[in-house]
């Protein structure tokens, strides 16, 4: 990408990440591009972008019906919706910041949005985000950086983390409520929430975590909009099938959001995929030039 990085971790940081399992900055992004992203944000959710392929879900609901409010709505890969998101001060530094903490090799995974409406906005169960993958490779190393495009607090949905769980394997999940059609997962083992840390961040700070990291965002009872925007970063790995069991609670997962990204398979869609996999691998290639 052509934006240059404007920041960089101190061994400082580094150690505390790689001790705690997340981090937080006070900025990321500077004002002016917060408010370029509010503004692409706003319109994306407003237009529900991505909704028949996919992308754009509720992530608390059965999410079927178009006319309930969505409390927890999310886009996957927003940038496939709005190309002026390729080239962020944000993207820039994230991928400057996940270099550091994994390697030169880092690349930029998968990206998200997420939405809490103001007053209704709903808790995210807690979970690591590794729960979630299909593709699983012993040894995954990927972080998420969370930004907010407004302040948070814990009345708006900050993340909360549990310093130190990213060094204990994937714990059991399962969907909320039993509900296989519901997206997200929830943790069910035991673990300590009293020691969990919440992070307030101010419009355009960041907290960076590992895929293995437990942590939670609280309902947003403010009355704003919590938008958070969300940049995953990887290493490449081959995932080994030798070892590699589906999550039990992944294999009963029957979404809405998959069913009509089937249906827009069919449809045509496989070819859009197609393209957008081998653009992926192009964008990979000159992360790693
Ligand atoms: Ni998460």
């Amino acid at each position: 990408m052509k934006t240059k990085p404007t920041l960089a971790l101190s061994d400082e940081q580094t150690q505390r990440f790689k001790e705690q399992g997340y981090l937080q900055l006070e900025n990321i992004s500077p004002p002016e591009e917060v408010e370029f992203l509010k503004s692409v944000y706003d319109r994306l959710f407003a237009e529900k972008a991505g909704r028949r392929q996919g992308a754009y879900f509720d992530a608390v609901s059965i999410d079927e019906d178009d006319n309930k409010p969505h409390t927890s709505p999310q886009i996957l890969d927003p940038v496939l919706f709005a190309p002026e998101l390729k080239e962020t001060v944000f993207r820039a530094n994230g991928l400057a910041i996940a270099k550091q903490l994994l390697g030169s090799k880092a690349y930029g995974s998968f990206e998200h949005a997420i939405l809490k409406p103001p007053g209704i906005g709903a808790p995210t169960p807690w979970h690591q985000d590794e729960a979630f993958r299909l593709d699983y490779a012993p040894g995954y190393d990927e972080i998420s950086i969370w930004m907010p495009l407004q302040p948070v607090d814990t009345t708006s949905g900050c993340m909360e983390f549990l310093p130190g769980s990213h060094r204990q394997p994937v714990l059991r999940h399962a969907s909320p409520g039993n509900d296989p059609r519901i997206h997200a997962l929830a943790c069910v083992d035991d673990f300590d929430q009293t020691k969990a840390v919440a992070c307030p961040l101010p419009a355009g700070g960041c907290t960076i975590h590992h895929t293995r990291t437990l942590h939670h965002t609280g309902p947003n009872i403010s009355p704003n909009p919590r938008r958070a925007y969300i940049l995953a970063f990887a290493l490449p790995v081959k995932p080994d099938y030798k070892f590699a069991r589906p999550f039990p609670w992944n294999l009963e997962k029957q979404t809405a959001s998959e069913q009509r990204k089937r249906d827009w398979r069919k449809r045509g869609g496989f070819a859009v995929e197609f393209v957008r996999k081998i653009q992926k691998k192009v964008t990979k290639l000159t992360h790693d030039a």
